[in-house]
Order: C-alpha cells, then sequence, then structure tokens
C-alpha cells in the first residue's frame, strides 16, 4: 500500500508525544527541552482545533511512519520528523510531497512554505532539496546557526 497522510485527530496523541521526545527529533527542534504528556496534551488540544495549524499524519499499511507540521502563519514553516523504525528507507520526500499536495488542496490561499533547518541535520536539508525546496539564507535560530528554505506553490 502506498503511503499516505491524513489529517491528526486524537488517536494520534500518543504517537506523536513519543515522536516528539524521540532523541533525534529534541536535538533537531530548536527547542530541546523534553516534553511532558501534560504539555503534550494542552498543546496537541490547541493545534487540532487551530486554523493556523496543520498537522498532517503519514501512514504506510495503517503503520504511522511520521508527522508533518505547518504553522500557518506569516511565512508558513513546516516541520517533518518520521518515526525511528522508518528513518533512512527513502520515505522521507514521499511524506513530504504528500503532505504539500494535501495542503495545497485544503489551503489553495497558501502560496510559500518555510523550512527552517540546523545547519548539521543534513539529512534534513537532502530530504527539504529534494522535495523542491530552495535554499533562502543562512539564518540564526535560536542561537543555532541554521539554513532557511523557501518551497512556492
Ligand atoms: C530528517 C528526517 C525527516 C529525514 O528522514 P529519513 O527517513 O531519515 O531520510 P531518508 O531516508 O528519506 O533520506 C533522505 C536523504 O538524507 C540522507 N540521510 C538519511 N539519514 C542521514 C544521516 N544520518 N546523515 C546524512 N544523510 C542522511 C539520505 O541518504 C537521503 O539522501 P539522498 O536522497 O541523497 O540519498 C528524519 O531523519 C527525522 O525525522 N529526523 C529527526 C527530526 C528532524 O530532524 N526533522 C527535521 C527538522 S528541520
Amino acid at each position: 500500500m502506498p503511503l499516505k497522510v491524513f489529517k491528526a485527530n486524537k488517536d494520534d496523541l500518543v504517537d506523536l508525544f513519543n515522536l516528539a521526545n524521540d532523541p533525534l527529533v529534541r536535538k533537531n527542534s530548536f527547542n530541546k527541552k523534553e516534553i511532558t504528556m501534560a504539555e503534550h496534551k494542552h498543546w496537541f488540544g490547541n493545534q487540532i482545533d487551530s486554523n493556523n495549524s496543520l498537522i498532517l499524519i503519514a501512514k504506510k499499511d495503517g503503520k504511522f511512519v511520521g508527522v508533518v507540521k505547518f504553522k500557518l502563519e506569516d511565512e508558513n514553516i513546516i516541520g517533518i520528523s518520521i518515526a525511528k523504525y522508518f528513518r533512512g528507507k527513502g520515505l522521507s520526500n514521499s511524506v513530504l510531497t504528500e503532505a504539500i499536495e494535501y495542503l495545497k488542496k485544503d489551503r489553495p490561499e497558501i502560496k510559500i512554505i518555510t523550512a527552517l533547518i540546523k545547519e548539521e541535520n543534513i539529512a534534513s536539508v537532502k530530504t527539504f532539496e529534494k522535495s523542491g525546496f530552495k535554499f533562502d539564507q543562512k539564518i540564526k535560530v535560536n542561537e543555532s546557526p541554521s539554513l532557511k528554505y523557501i518551497y512556492e506553490i
């Protein structure tokens, strides 16, 4: 079965919590602090009710592969995380492509997506470049030397 993306719902709370606290995900985030379940529940409740947020779950053969999050304000910041057991299998490009296709249909008014990537996160840079994101500039995000990539729809 091909990989598909779905809008997140409350059944995804635990998968998202576990992935958010995965050591590589925390390391590559701009806020490295571990997340408590209480914080996660509060955050998730706000996100799924918000018009400024879109959280998409990627599944393959019914299994949770990863998540793509869009913060739909100003620059429309995108984030991607693949679950540990699906990493390194070349799935990130399909996950991103499917998520962008979903966004295009769901929010046709959006014309630009921005990715902010820590400079040393090579797998992420390759993933975004392969999916059509173009390098824009070097910037610092929370003191971390980072790269800004742009995708024009
Ligand atoms: C970044 C991430 C989504 C990439 O997904 P992935 O499943 O690991 O990557 P893929 O197997 O699809 O490979 C994508 C590319 O990165 C390369 N790559 C994968 N892991 C790598 C690693 N550890 N070091 C260097 N390159 C790596 C692959 O060779 C591939 O490059 P290619 O297309 O030139 O062959 C995933 O590693 C992840 O969830 N990381 C933690 C969260 C994160 O960093 N998110 C991004 C924040 S901006």
